[in-house]
Formats: C-alpha cells, structure tokens, sequence
C-alpha cells in the first residue's frame, strides 16, 4: 500500500507517519518511510535548493520542476522498487503539497502542475492519504520558535490559500481522510491506524 501524509506546517503529520511507521512494523509488515522533498541523494540536494532560505529569488517555475524532478528520482528509486516487494511505503508529503503549495498557495496553473507531475509520478498514486487540517493561527503558533525554511517564511496568507487547497483536494477526492490536527497526538495515532485497517479491509 502507499499511504501520504499530508497538511500545512506545523500539523504534526511527521510524528503520525513515524507513528503509523512503527505501528506496522510491530505488526510484522516491511515499511519505508520517505520524505519530500527528499528521500534520495540527490532529492535530498533538491530538498536544499528548494527549501534553502537564503535562495531567495527562486522563482515558482523553478520551485515547482525542482520537486518535481525531485519526485521523479524518489519514485524511480525507491517508490516502485518498494511497492514491487509489497512494501508498504509511507511518504511524508507528495503530490498533494504541489497542488496545495505550488498550486493554490504560488498559483501555478494545475492542470500544468498534473501535466509535470504526470511524468515524476510514474503511476505511482497514493491509495491514501491523511489530510491533518488546522487554523493557519494555530500552524502559525505551533511553528512560532522553529528555524523556517524558505517556504514557512511566506506568512500568513499564503499559508491560508493552502490550507483552503487542501481542504477542496480532500472534498474531492475519496483517498482522503480528514483529521483535526488539534485532537490529541494519542487520538489521532489510533486514527490514523483504524483508517489503515478499514482501507486494508476493503482492499481485500
Ligand atoms: P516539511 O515536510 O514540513 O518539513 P519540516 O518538517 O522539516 O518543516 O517541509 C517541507 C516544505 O516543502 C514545506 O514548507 C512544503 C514544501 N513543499 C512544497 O511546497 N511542495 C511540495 O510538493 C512538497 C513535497 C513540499
């Protein structure tokens, strides 16, 4: 299965895919948890380039091919050889956070954002992903003190039209489920796991 994660900074997805992580892997399945940017040696120099905030005047072409080539490198390199073995692979953020920051929040053309994104996919299409919504005040105070990269640094409105991206990605699509990222770190982890387990279900 190929399962993302998915939400504005600050939404404690990260923890819950470490979480679920460890979960299935308790259960006796093979799991790999990926980032992105990132995941590969040269993804992870991708992840630099794009995420790097003294590189300030990158443009949102720019940004937008750079993960994209990024995408294609992981999913070449990684994705597909994992799934090809059955492994369950978990990717914090992927396609989604393209359409939801480069989409929505830069205002890149989504059809064009597909278009790229058709090539770096590979078919390789989430089966579920676990949106973790919450109020761009509250991502704001819970990212308050952290060392931001160059894409947290946009602020307030930019942040808002993701979080709005995201939500109509979710209403649109059944591989989403929607979480409040304000319950409990312990109510969301068993969440995330029952979702895991009526998806598991209904694929046999
Ligand atoms: P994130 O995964 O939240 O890492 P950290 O926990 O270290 O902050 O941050 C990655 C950043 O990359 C985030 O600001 C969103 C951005 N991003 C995009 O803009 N588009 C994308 O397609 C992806 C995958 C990430």
């Amino acid at each position: 299965m190929f399962i993302t994660f998915e939400g504005i900074d600050g939404s404690g997805k990260s923890t819950q895919a470490n979480f679920l992580k460890n979960q299935l892997q308790n259960d006796g399945y093979d799991v790999i948890l990926l980032r992105e940017p990132g995941g590969t040696i040269i993804s992870e120099k991708i992840r630099d380039l794009v995420l790097n905030h003294r590189a300030s005047s990158v443009s949102p072409l720019t940004e937008a091919l750079l993960i994209a080539s990024s995408r294609y490198q992981l999913v070449n390199e990684i994705i597909l050889p994992a799934l090809k073995k059955n492994t369950i692979v978990i990717c914090d953020r992927y396609i989604d956070s393209t359409i939801a920051y480069q989409g929505y929040g830069r205002g890149i053309n989504i059809s064009w954002l597909n278009e790229i994104n058709k090539y770096s996919l590979m078919h390789a299409n989430p089966e579920l992903t676990y949106l973790f919504d919450l109020k761009v005040e509250d991502s704001m105070l819970r990212i308050k003190n952290k060392n931001k990269d160059r894409i947290e640094l946009e602020g307030k409105d930019f942040l808002s039209k993701v979080r709005n991206g995201y939500l109509k990605l979710a209403k649109n699509s059944k591989r989403f489920i929607l979480l409040n990222a304000m319950d409990s770190p312990e109510k969301l982890k068993n969440k995330v796991y029952n979702y895991y387990l009526n998806k598991k279900n209904e694929n046999f």
